[in-house]
């Protein structure tokens, strides 16, 4: 680590690294040897979180990647589970720890990389909570371990310590100097808060809060096997309790893994928050009509789209490997569907008619089109990290793309269905009338149009966008 010292601030004490930069230059201190850090330690999660973190800030990877990439087959359940929390705290924290950052050492930035984002998580997890997950002192005294084990930290362990320990000792200050900055506000970058304030001058404030809550776990009941009540009940005697939400939407009191949910391996029921369910009824399907699923991956509407109506389903994406999410989920709910229904996937852009259509039309078209996720901020809190200022403007305009060579593919009477999971006006209503403006043919028919997250953050849905249009029969 090169540059200065943090500021303490007057009269507080000197950091302790400024003690250490006190050795003669002539006396270099010896090289200690790394820390030897075992599984177990909180320190070994920490520095793998803080290393998904630098790929996701850093390198621009999603964090599920990032994850992906820092955790091997060799580590614990228990310690992927406690790397994803840490990594997925520490971006949600990061608009403030990045401020806080700022203000402590005074530079805009830290090298390497990983010193900033293991500071930044420090930092994070010390900014003051109603439900601490850590004591403060086993935050400083793990985190200060984690540089002591690594090779690119081990010259910035005194920095870390110093501003943590820093920010311990007079907490409300340091919380107040960084709540001037709205980044730190909301823990967001400060465009993304300028661009959702100036777009929802009403709602924003409560969109910027929503996405620093933690997301409720719902579930799709599928109809083919029972109602949402039936399946709450059911609950119930295996002592999980839940709520009804939504026509086929059962909320759960607590989150919990996949693999105690009853009939989830069987299909009877799918993970899906309750504003994505809206979509596949919206299409209204019929048994045997011929329908598309322009953009499947991971397949959550499509499952949807199978319990409606036996359909045959063509289930496109351009990620193949993504198609695999899609394929995993149609078998899982295979089982379930009986009579007549038909299913095919395959790789290619939407927009490239002559790789992937046959010429025969559609009954109805799912649009869920690539999209800058902004809906679904507090389910995936790298999102805004991974955007840039004109992501949307970019996206809008392949979003454009894939609807006019869709909307060649449908029946007359056909009935297309726009999604997206976002909350930017341009891919939303700005989108759905540029298309109504563009095609003559195309009648807006009711749909829930933006769905804004509500109050109730429990049960508030993700942002998301639908408009359906019918194509009108040449007269
Ligand atoms: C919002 S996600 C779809 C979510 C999915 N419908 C579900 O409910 O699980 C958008 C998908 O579009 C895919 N995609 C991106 N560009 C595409 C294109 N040009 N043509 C088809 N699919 C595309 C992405 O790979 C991604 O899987």
């Amino acid at each position: 680590m090169s540059g200065r010292p943090p500021q303490g601030r007057p009269g507080r004490g000197r950091p302790e690294n400024q003690r250490t930069s006190d050795r003669p230059r002539s006396a270099p201190a010896p090289t200690a040897p790394l820390l030897r850090l075992q599984e177990t330690d909180l320190a070994y999660s920490l520095l793998l979180a803080a290393k998904a973190m630098t790929a996701v800030l850093h390198h621009g990877r999603s964090l599920d990647q990032a994850l992906t990439q820092n955790l091997g087959n060799e580590q614990s359940f228990a310690v992927r589970g406690a790397v994803r929390d840490l990594a997925t705290t520490g971006i949600r924290q990061w608009g403030r720890a990045q401020v806080l950052i700022q203000i402590l050492t005074q530079k805009p930035g830290l090298n390497p990389p990983l010193l900033e984002t293991t500071l930044g998580l420090g930092l994070g997890l010390l900014w003051p909570s109603d439900a601490p997950k850590y004591p403060s002192h086993t935050v400083v005294n793990q985190l200060v371990n984690a540089c002591a084990a690594e090779p690119t930290l081990v010259a910035g362990k005194g920095l870390v310590n110093a501003c943590l320990r820093n920010f311990l000792r007079d907490t409300p200050h340091w919380v107040d100097q960084a709540l001037k900055n709205p980044q730190a506000r909301w823990s967001l970058p400060a465009w993304w808060v300028r661009k959702v304030m100036d777009q929802h001058p009403i709602q924003g404030e409560a969109l910027l809060s929503q996405a620093a809550q933690h997301p409720p776990m719902v579930l799709r009941v599928n109809s083919r096997i029972g109602s949402a009540q039936q399946y709450v009940d059911y609950l119930a005697e295996k002592d999980l309790s839940a709520r009804v939400i939504g026509p086929q939407a059962v909320l759960l009191d607590q989150p919990c893994s996949v693999d105690v949910l009853p009939g989830f391996a069987q299909g009877e029921v799918s993970v899906q928050d309750s504003a994505a369910q809206l979509a596949a009824p919206l299409l209204d399907l019929q048994d045997g009509q011929r329908v598309l699923d322009a953009c499947a991956a991971p397949g959550g509407k499509t499952g949807h789209l199978l319990e409606l109506a036996n359909i045959d389903l063509l289930a496109l994406d351009s990620s193949e490997s993504r198609l695999n999410r899609v394929a995993d989920n149609v078998e899982r709910i295979a089982p379930t569907l009986d009579g007549d229904w038909r299913f095919n996937m395959k790789a290619a852009k939407a927009e490239a008619l002559e790789d992937w259509w046959d010429g025969t039309p559609f009954d109805a078209v799912l649009a869920d089109v690539p999209c800058t996720g902004s809906g679904v901020v507090r389910r995936h809190p790298d999102i805004p990290w991974l955007r840039r200022p004109d992501d949307s403007a970019n996206l809008s305009r392949i979003q454009h793309t894939i609807l006019d060579a869709l909307w060649s593919t449908l029946k007359p009477n056909g009935t297309l269905l726009l999604v997206t999971c976002s909350i930017f006006r341009e891919e939303g209503p700005l989108l759905a009338k540029a298309f109504t403006e563009k095609h003559a043919d195309a009648v807006q028919l009711d749909a829930p149009g933006v769905v804004h997250p509500t109050a109730d953050a429990a049960v508030s849905p993700d942002g998301f966008f639908f408009a359906k249009f019918r194509k009108r029969a040449q007269s």
